[in-house]
């Protein structure tokens, strides 16, 4: 029962912060301020703005707090170039200027590994920026709603509004879509074809998913595309309906004459994943290629491949160059996803060893090594640290260099050990989480010194950061 002391308490309202100063970002890309000593956490503001905040939590270690009024914008504030900017859970940070947002992921970097990994460092060299910074990701889920998320224009304009919307879903709200019109994360293509599933859609009255009560016809499309000009759209639909789904696809086909794999799914399950559905070819081919260095990756409806391929190509040149092969190394490539590291190596290495989690990923890995005629790999399905033991490693000969690339959570605490008993030369730690990283690299700083280290830009305009380190067995 709550007392009337706890009544006040929770009753009481959170107080206003007048004029106060946004100092700087930690991590995970939240802009703070300090105010009585005290850390205040402010989501939409950037550092050099004075801003009076609302307190929405109050922690005895820090605030949380939202901006009601601005007294002064950043001089670094720029204009965000996407007009779903600030509702659209994506692209947080565009208000930023890129080498600022560079400056701000290299922090972020440097103050993981010195504050949490505690471990001798060596100069952090400048991170490598995204020649692209738009129109850089390969890959966008867009979903179909009938309760669009209406903007405050929408709202106030006191009319019937159609509430069907195809977009991104509203952060923090599972069954609410922002109507994207344009969005600048993708090749323009991915627009058009959004935009004219929307028009054919309203055109023909075709019904869009309502998640909550699990009616609809128009669910899900993902568009992927390549440097090598495949594009894939896979339409998933709710149910079936040939004649209203083959109607649809024709159309798409022929408007897009460009669209080289053309498949749909029937999900009629609750939940929008596609993992464990069947897909079906509509026209074209069941997959699309990527390629790098003359290599082929195979792409298929399901597969995992990272989404700035430009990127991706820059973080792997720094893996191999921080690997240092020369041809006699046997490689373990730790967290293989679809081999892509370990087939990009694998010319420059005696043997390579794969390690994955899903399988599927795993069969990607090899079908892409017998695509690019790879003899030198081989690949296993199974989690981490129940395939690398021991017996594993004795079995397949102790590495020479290790290439990690654990998931965000970092590395379990046996990985790390087979890791200390396998005792690699070499160890190359590429993370997207530089906190874990840092975790990582403290439990293995018993036998290892970080030589390199190597902040890398995935994803422009967002506060996520990659990072290579070269660790080397002490002497
Ligand atoms: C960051 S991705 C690696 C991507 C890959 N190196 C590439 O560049 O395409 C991490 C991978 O670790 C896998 N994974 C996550 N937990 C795992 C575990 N416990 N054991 C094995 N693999 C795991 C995920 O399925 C994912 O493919």
């Amino acid at each position: 029962m709550l007392t009337t002391n706890d009544m006040a308490r929770n009753t009481k309202p959170h107080p206003i912060l007048e004029k106060v100063l946004i100092t700087d970002i930690a991590a995970e890309g939240k802009a703070l301020a300090r105010y009585n000593e005290k850390v205040v956490f402010v989501p939409h503001v950037i550092p050099g703005d004075v801003v009076d905040l609302q307190v929405v939590k109050k922690k005895s270690a820090y605030m949380e707090a939202r901006a009601i009024h601005f007294h002064e914008y950043s001089v670094n504030r720029i204009p965000a170039v996407c007009e779903h900017f600030g509702i659209c859970g994506g692209c947080k940070w565009q208000m930023l200027p890129y080498a600022d947002q560079l400056h701000y992921k290299q922090k972020q970097v440097t103050d993981n590994l010195i504050r949490i990994g505690k471990i001798e460092l060596p100069e952090i060299t400048p991170i490598l920026g995204s020649v692209k910074t738009e129109f850089y990701r390969n890959k966008l889920e867009f979903t179909f709603s009938n309760k669009k998320w209406l903007t405050s224009e929408e709202m106030h304009l006191g009319q019937e509004q159609n509430m069907n919307g195809v977009g991104f879903h509203i952060p923090g709200m599972f069954d609410k879509v922002l109507d994207i019109k344009k969005c600048w994360l993708q090749d323009d293509i991915s627009n058009q074809l959004r935009n004219e599933i929307r028009a054919y859609a309203f055109e023909h009255q075709l019904s869009f998913f309502n998640l909550r009560s699990q009616e609809g016809f128009l669910r899900t499309m993902v568009v992927r595309t390549t440097s090598t000009g495949e594009l894939m759209l896979i339409m998933v639909f709710f149910h079936e309906d040939e004649p209203v789904r083959i109607a649809l696809l024709k159309h798409l086909s022929e408007k897009f004459p460009q669209i080289t794999s053309l498949l749909y799914i029937i999900n009629a399950k609750a939940n929008d994943t596609i993992t464990d559905q069947e897909v079906f070819v509509y026209k074209g081919s069941d997959c699309i290629y990527e390629e790098m260095e003359g290599l082929k990756f195979k792409i298929g409806p399901k597969s995992f491949y990272q989404t700035n391929s430009e990127q991706a190509y820059q973080l792997y040149k720094v893996a191999r160059d921080f690997a240092q092969l020369t041809g006699n190394e046997v490689v373990y490539d730790l967290y293989t996803g679809t081999g892509t590291i370990a087939n990009f190596i694998a010319h420059q290495a005696k043997q390579v060893i794969g390690i994955e989690y899903v399988p599927e990923a795993i069969d990607d890995a090899k079908e892409n090594s017998r695509l690019n005629k790879i003899e030198n790999t081989l690949f296993y399905a199974g989690d981490m640290k129940d395939i690398l033991q021991e017996e594993f490693i004795l079995q397949h000969g102790k590495p020479d260099v290790i290439i990690t690339d654990p998931p965000r959570a970092g590395m379990h605490d046996d990985v790390v050990k087979a890791i200390l008993f396998a005792a690699p030369k070499r160890i190359v730690y590429v993370s997207c989480n530089p906190a874990t990283q840092a975790r990582d690299l403290s439990l293995l700083d018993t036998a290892y010194r970080v030589t390199k280290v190597q902040p890398v830009d995935m994803f422009p305009h967002t506060h996520h950061v990659e990072n290579v380190v070269l660790l080397e067995l002490k002497a």
